[in-house]
């Protein structure tokens, strides 16, 4: 369970972590509305950081400078828009480009510290659904239930592409299967919270799976491990 404030119940979290294009986001917010309970999109955080770097002219490897600016980050999520000082700025921090940036910000250790007690300060009754790369590892390391989804870089390559293209952004699948692994490979190999499963995690290729077979593969292992909550209202 996640550390309670003494004398209060532990509030349940599911942990959706997993490289670019395995449809965790998508997976994370079906979860958490079949649940009723609030999702966190952890990679937004560091996307909206991104944006406000670049726009304030800062080097994405000065450490220090992205900490400061992370600690005093003024985000929300409001009505399914992520807003950067009011502004909404869903749109702007879904490009390719802003995914890049965002994986270059969060391998700071001071940017990850200063924006670890705001993710934590997500999870309230009853429950959340995280989603990320290091939610059950760092995150929350005591959350019920850890999932790790993964495909081939080339099945995450055209999900991609679709998703761009669904949104009439341009789109190069070769360039998009380049940079997915650029970005698994940044995200892997970086010093602090590296995307890895947790041990207690269980991995789901989504390869060969559609929306629906991983959704109710994750609602089945959920309903397992929160036995006794009635997670599923019924
Ligand atoms: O998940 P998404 O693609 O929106 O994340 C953008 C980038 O933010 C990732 O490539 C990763 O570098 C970073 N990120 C992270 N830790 C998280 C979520 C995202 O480092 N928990």
């Amino acid at each position: 369970m996640n550390q309670p404030v003494s004398g209060t119940p532990a509030i349940p979290v599911i942990t959706i972590d997993g490289p670019s294009g395995t449809g965790k986001g998508t997976i994370a917010s079906l979860v958490a509305a079949r649940l009723g309970w609030a999702c966190l999109d952890s990679g937004a955080l560091y996307r909206v950081l991104g944006l406000a770097a670049e726009r304030a002219g800062l080097d994405p490897g000065d450490g220090e400078a992205l900490g400061r600016l992370a600690a005093g980050l003024d985000i929300a999520f409001r009505d399914g828009r992520v807003l950067l000082a009011g502004e909404d700025v869903s749109a702007a921090i879904r490009t390719e480009g802003a995914g890049n940036f965002a994986s270059k910000v969060a391998a700071h250790p001071q940017v990850r510290a200063a924006l670890l007690e705001w993710q934590r300060a997500a999870a309230r009754p009853p429950g959340l659904v995280a989603d990320g790369r290091d939610m059950g590892t760092v995150v929350f390391p005591d959350a019920e239930v850890k999932i790790f989804l993964t495909a081939s870089p080339e099945e995450r390559g055209k999900r991609r592409y679709r998703q761009l293209r669904g949104q009439g952004q341009e789109a190069n699948l070769k360039q998009l299967v380049r940079d997915i692994a650029e970005r698994d490979e940044r995200d892997s190999q970086r010093a602090v919270a590296p995307l890895r499963p947790a041990v207690n995690a269980l991995v789901v290729d989504t390869t060969s799976l559609t929306i629906d077979q991983v959704l109710e593969r994750v609602l089945d292992v959920a309903q397992q491990s929160l036995a006794g909550a009635d997670p599923l209202g019924g």
